[in-house]
């Protein structure tokens, strides 16, 4: 079994991004242990497609390599780079551009959503960037890529092109691309800000105290947990009496995510009890979960040579294995290559 996976660099990282998409990563890369390879990148190349500032993405690819070995990637059992510094990913979406049809990337949804009100205006890549996603997969005869609801589109679209292309310019018995199958990450909690349980906890709300970042220590921590919006009632006992009560609903979900149990059962302990009793629980709790990936992530972030040394030995392991499937395309294609 091979693993892919990218995302997209972002800075300001909080719990919402830690119990999301970076703990699925984590949880991966252990269920597979022995029985195969993760890749994990930071899809810095994709992060062009939209207007962006050079510096903040330069730090944000940093930062997120940070995030990611502090929560618990282990750069040593994953391969994690990211694309700049594998050129395998651009070289082959160059190649599979001849392969890739007009009439399969205009039916993306993403494109869409993202181009909305100015099509005339979106860059080029954003219109080829699912294009760079299928390089990203077949590049390494990835057998299996977990997918939200929101990229299944794009794992069909690689498993397209790796298909026409292996009917063009292949020979049934020697394909040049594995097709990747999607895999289902476990459904991730969502994570709503502190102060209003209806938004999402984000990066950008100008309320530091909406959420937990990644940078918090304990102390800061505890703070946040006592000054989050609640109601005045005390909690239900089963999920059922949750609902209208947005603030109670995310702390208990909180709760839950952290400690492994559903809701229900974070509930069974806690129904009758109000947020006096409950937020020292969750705050405690979180505190000892997130505490030492918040100190781990602080220090790392100060040790610029570290972060580089785990891109580049990154890299140089995902170059060796993207090397034979490039040169199979290239000659596939008929393109010399001395
Ligand atoms: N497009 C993905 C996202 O925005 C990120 C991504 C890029 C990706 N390349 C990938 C995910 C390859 C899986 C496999 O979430």
């Amino acid at each position: 079994m091979r693993i892919v996976s990218g995302i997209q660099p972002t800075g300001n990282l909080h719990l919402g991004n830690y119990l999301g998409a970076i703990r699925n990563w984590v949880r991966m890369q252990d269920e597979l242990a022995e029985g195969g390879e993760c890749l994990f990148f930071l899809a810095d190349l994709h992060a062009i497609s939209m207007p962006h500032e050079p510096a903040a993405l330069h730090r944000a690819t940093l930062e997120m390599v940070a995030a990611l070995v502090a929560c618990g990637i282990d750069p040593d059992r994953s391969v994690l780079f990211n694309q700049a510094q594998v050129p395998a990913h651009a070289e082959l979406q160059w190649l599979l551009n001849g392969t890739a049809r007009m009439g399969w990337l205009n039916r993306m949804t993403q494109f869409k959503d993202k181009s909305r009100k100015n099509r005339e205006g979106a860059s080029a890549a954003l219109f080829t960037y699912p294009v760079l996603q299928a390089a990203d997969v077949l590049l390494y005869q990835t057998t299996h890529v977990p997918v939200g609801e929101d990229q299944k589109q794009h794992l069909e679209l690689a498993r397209d092109v790796a298909q026409k292309f292996n009917n063009d310019f292949a020979s049934e018995d020697a394909p040049v691309f594995t097709l990747p199958e999607p895999i289902t990450p476990p459904e991730a909690a969502r994570i709503m800000s502190l102060r209003d349980g209806s938004r999402k906890m984000s990066k950008s709300d100008p309320s530091d105290m909406a959420r937990i970042n990644l940078t918090d220590d304990a102390d800061t921590i505890v703070k946040k947990i006592k000054k989050a919006k609640t109601d005045p009632e005390p909690l239900p006992s089963e999920a059922a009496g949750l609902a209208e009560r947005p603030e109670a609903q995310n702390l208990v979900a909180i709760y839950g995510a952290l400690s492994g149990e559903t809701v229900d059962a974070v509930l069974a302990r806690f129904g009758g009890q109000g947020f006096g009793a409950f937020k020292p629980a969750l705050a405690e709790l979180m505190v000892e979960a997130i505490a030492p990936i918040t100190a781990r992530f602080r220090s790392l972030l100060e040790d610029r040579e570290a972060l580089d040394a785990i891109l580049a030995r990154g890299a140089a392991r995902a170059r060796e294995r993207a090397a034979p499937t490039l040169e199979a395309a290239y000659r596939a294609l008929g393109l010399v290559r001395g």
